[in-house]
């Protein structure tokens, strides 16, 4: 169980290098299982999370080449078969369960667990589970394995999600890609993400249409091919930079990045009086001005992600004034908030909504990372707080930040991890 150990650390000043996005690189690792040849994936991230899901694929015959210093994976599907994974993998990401739709568009029937991830809600599959059955797939679920049959194939339906949910959209457009027939999907999330994982479909041959927009059509192929694909920037590891170089009162250079993806993290820092410089793929953040205090309700995209509510927390919480969070895609993402009270935040959570009003110092703290943004949002309070904060559980902040540590000590950061 490694710990971080953070000393206080202002000003902090440099350049970032972004990766490809965590949430990119999983559901685009999962579709690897559609193609019938090879493909090449660039920027991926090779974080814990990334390495179990190629691990996963390694299980079900699929060959996974590493190239660690090109950031990019040489994956060749000819020698795949079927079988359940192994519930020690799946259990450990909630990105496993993504298998099940092009496993069962490629082999007409699945058996997989339900999925682990982040303790930070319910975070039922309900909606996924529609979608197949929808399209003509019968479902049996008993002793927490759930069995997806399709005996007469699947067959292109419309599909209205109730809840733009990122893994149903997902999993039902891979599911479909081999279907008879076209199948309209309504309601559907527009993350960045989903417009990468449908650019790499139609690279190997898909004909997916709407990707970014509420309705996405996919008329069913035959079989699908080699393809070339990188990855798109993780606009959650920038946001959480952009936050950190404000909070820290820095001056950073975040680089490899895409503007547009992270519109609604930056207007929020505007409000808050942070100065943002966004050129092509740059953005600076530096500022000697007196933050405001700011409202945010976090929504599907293109509103405010969820997986940035945690770190404007710890912004909030240094900020003059009273700022208010209204949380309204996970129903228990406030853990953060006692571990930050710890560091003498002043944090009151009711219900969905937490009230932060803003105190002039925080001091280091024994802390835990009780999930993954929780634990940046932990780095960023860290770094700002007088003393020494000790940061537990950081295999949480590893499962989405690659090499987190070098990149801080590069910007000046005295942070330090320790085995236990
Ligand atoms: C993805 C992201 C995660 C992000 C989340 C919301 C990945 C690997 N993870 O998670 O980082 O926080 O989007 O932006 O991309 N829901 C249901 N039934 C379902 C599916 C979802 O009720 O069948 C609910 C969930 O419980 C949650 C909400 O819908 O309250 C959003 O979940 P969803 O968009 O599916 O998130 P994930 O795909 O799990």
């Amino acid at each position: 169980m490694d710990k971080f150990l953070i000393e206080q650390s202002l000003n902090l000043k440099g350049d970032i290098y972004i990766e490809g996005a965590k949430n990119s690189c999983l559901p685009i690792l999962a579709a690897c299982i559609l193609s019938n040849g090879n493909v090449i994936i660039k920027r991926v991230p090779f974080l814990s999370d990334i390495n179990i899901m190629c691990n996963l694929l390694k299980e079900i015959g699929i060959t996974v080449n590493k190239d660690l210093i090109n950031k990019t994976l040489n994956i060749n599907t000819k020698n795949i078969f079927n079988k359940q994974v192994s519930y020690e993998l799946v259990k450990k990401i909630r990105a496993s369960f993504l298998l099940a739709g092009p496993l069962l568009a490629r082999f007409g029937k699945v058996s997989i667990q339900m999925p682990g991830g982040c303790a930070i809600g319910v975070r039922p599959i309900d909606l996924h589970l529609k979608g197949f059955k929808a399209l003509g797939a019968e479902i049996i679920q008993e002793h927490g394995v759930i069995e997806i049959n399709a005996k007469n194939g699947l067959i292109g339906t419309e599909i209205y999600l109730d809840f733009p949910s990122v893994g149903a959209t997902e999993n039902i457009i891979m599911a479909s890609v081999l279907a008879k027939g076209e199948t309209i999907v309504s309601n559907c999330a527009t993350e960045p993400e989903i417009v990468d994982l449908i650019e790499f479909l139609n690279k190997m041959g898909a004909k997916i249409e709407g990707g970014g927009t509420e309705t996405i059509k996919i008329k069913g192929v035959d079989s699908l091919n080699n393809c070339t694909h990188t990855i798109i920037p993780d606009r959650i590891e920038a946001g959480t930079f952009l936050v950190l170089g404000a909070a820290t009162k820095g001056e950073i250079n975040i680089f490899n990045i895409n503007c547009e993806h992270l519109k609604a993290i930056t207007s929020k820092l505007k409000e808050i009086n942070v100065d943002i410089e966004e050129k092509d793929n740059l953005i600076k953040v530096y500022s000697k001005n007196i933050f405001k205090n700011v409202d945010i309700k976090t929504m599907p995209y293109p509103g405010f992600p969820t997986d940035m509510q945690p770190q404007f927390m710890s912004l909030m919480s240094i900020v003059n004034g009273t700022s208010i969070i209204n949380e309204t895609i996970f129903e228990n993402r406030f853990m953060h908030a006692s571990e930050l009270s710890l560091m003498g935040a002043n944090i009151k959570v009711e219900g969905s909504s937490a009230i932060i009003s803003g105190v002039e110092k925080i001091t280091g703290s024994k802390v835990k990372a009780t999930d993954l943004r929780a634990g940046a949002a932990l780095i960023i309070a860290g770094l700002c707080a007088e003393g020494v904060t000790e940061i537990s559980d950081i295999y949480h902040i590893e499962r989405g930040y690659y090499n987190i540590e070098e990149k801080l000590k590069n910007i000046g950061a005295k942070i330090k991890k320790i085995r236990v």
